[in-house]
């Protein structure tokens, strides 16, 4: 099976069969299934945060759960549940259609809800550790459901227990069919993120709706990010590094322009766009490969890009960047 269109990089491999999972008790007749059951598996939902370097020995799981809807109406919290399937624009679109606002500074965010706590998806000051409630997971062993509360599920900065592998961590052992979400009410606009506040300036707005919210994320999105319908990508390729404040001040002794926030425990997120547009990486290419000229923390592919063309582009660029600031970058998506 071809797994270029099940990538957003649009990048070349194939997969020794792929099953596409159209409801929970599919991935039981997977596991039941006499060859299938055996063979390793990799589970795909829009493929949105992946790079393919290689073909893969084993059958693809695509999730492609539909459903969407109010699960329950509560005084303090809207309920919504929604299929591993769905894609994730689609469900913030539809709740600030419906009137369940507090999703909408995630707009636009590329991939499927069952991928979204996986890597704890966030933008804009948001992220799905603050609206998570539950997920249902189909155990890759046994075949059986299992609805884990979202304290199991350990989200922390594009991470999660679904992404660890060592003792207790679930990657590779389960998948996500459906997803719980908490939408507290009364709704409150999360606005502290500075392009947002830009944009109540430049419109006098200073009370604004969930949709205009909704609006505003769409446009910032839109102007800086690639649209991976156009332009292949797995959005950010580095994850921003978190440094001690002695570390971040020895680098702003050196760098005082570099980009940094002050986290809730003491530490200090870095920029790692910044630190990469620093370094001249901006339009630069290996191949098919290329950094985004508008945000240099996406890695592009310019057309017949292989999967070895953008690893390689990222190497020199943690280089580069170690180089220069002293500081690792780790990829953000899944490498294989
Ligand atoms: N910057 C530069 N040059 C660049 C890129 C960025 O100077 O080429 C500066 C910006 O001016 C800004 C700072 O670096 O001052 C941070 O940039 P930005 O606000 O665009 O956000 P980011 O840190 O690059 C993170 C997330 C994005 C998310 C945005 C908005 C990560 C790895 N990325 O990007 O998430 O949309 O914040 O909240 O945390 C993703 O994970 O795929 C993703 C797109």
């Amino acid at each position: 099976v071809n797994l270029k269109s099940c990538n957003t990089f649009g990048l070349p491999a194939t997969a020794r069969r792929l099953v596409r999972i159209r409801e929970a008790a599919d991935v039981r007749r997977v596991v039941d299934h006499p060859e299938l059951g055996r063979a390793p598996k990799f589970v795909l939902g829009g493929g949105s945060n992946l790079v393919l370097t290689k073909d893969l020995d084993a059958v693809v799981l695509k999730m492609e759960i539909p459903g969407l809807r109010l699960l329950e109406e509560r005084t303090d919290a809207w309920i919504i549940e929604a299929g591993a399937g769905v894609p994730w624009h689609e469900l913030v679109r539809w709740c600030v259609e419906q009137g369940y606002p507090g999703l909408e500074n995630m707009a636009l965010i590329p991939g499927t809800v069952g991928a979204a706590p996986v890597q704890n998806i966030g933008a804009y000051g948001l992220e799905m550790k603050d609206r998570l409630d539950s997920v249902e997971v189909m155990d890759l062993v046994t075949g059986r459901p299992v609805r884990l509360p979202a304290e199991v599920c350990q989200l922390a900065y594009r991470d999660s227990v679904f992404k660890q592998s060592g003792p207790g961590g679930l990657a590779g052992k389960s998948v996500i069919t459906s997803v719980r979400l908490r939408l507290p009410k009364p709704w409150q606009p999360v606005l502290g993120y500075l392009e947002l506040e830009r944009k109540m300036a430049e419109t006098g707005i200073s009370a604004p709706t969930p949709r205009q919210i909704f609006d505003w994320v769409c446009a910032i999105r839109r102007a800086k990010l690639p649209d991976p319908a156009v332009i292949g990508n797995a959005g950010s390729f580095f994850k921003n590094p978190v440094v001690t404040p002695e570390q971040c001040r020895d680098i702003i002794g050196r760098d005082p322009g570099i980009v940094h926030y002050p986290m809730p425990d003491g530490s200090i997120k870095l920029a790692a766009g910044w630190m990469i547009d620093a370094c001249g990486w901006k339009g630069k290419t290996v191949g098919g490969a290329a950094v985004y000229e508008k945000q240099a923390l996406v890695l592009v592919n310019r057309g017949e890009a292989r999967g070895a063309e953008v690893v390689t582009l990222a190497r020199a660029i943690q280089e580069s960047v170690y180089g220069r600031f002293g500081i690792r970058l780790e990829p953000e998506p899944v490498l294989l």
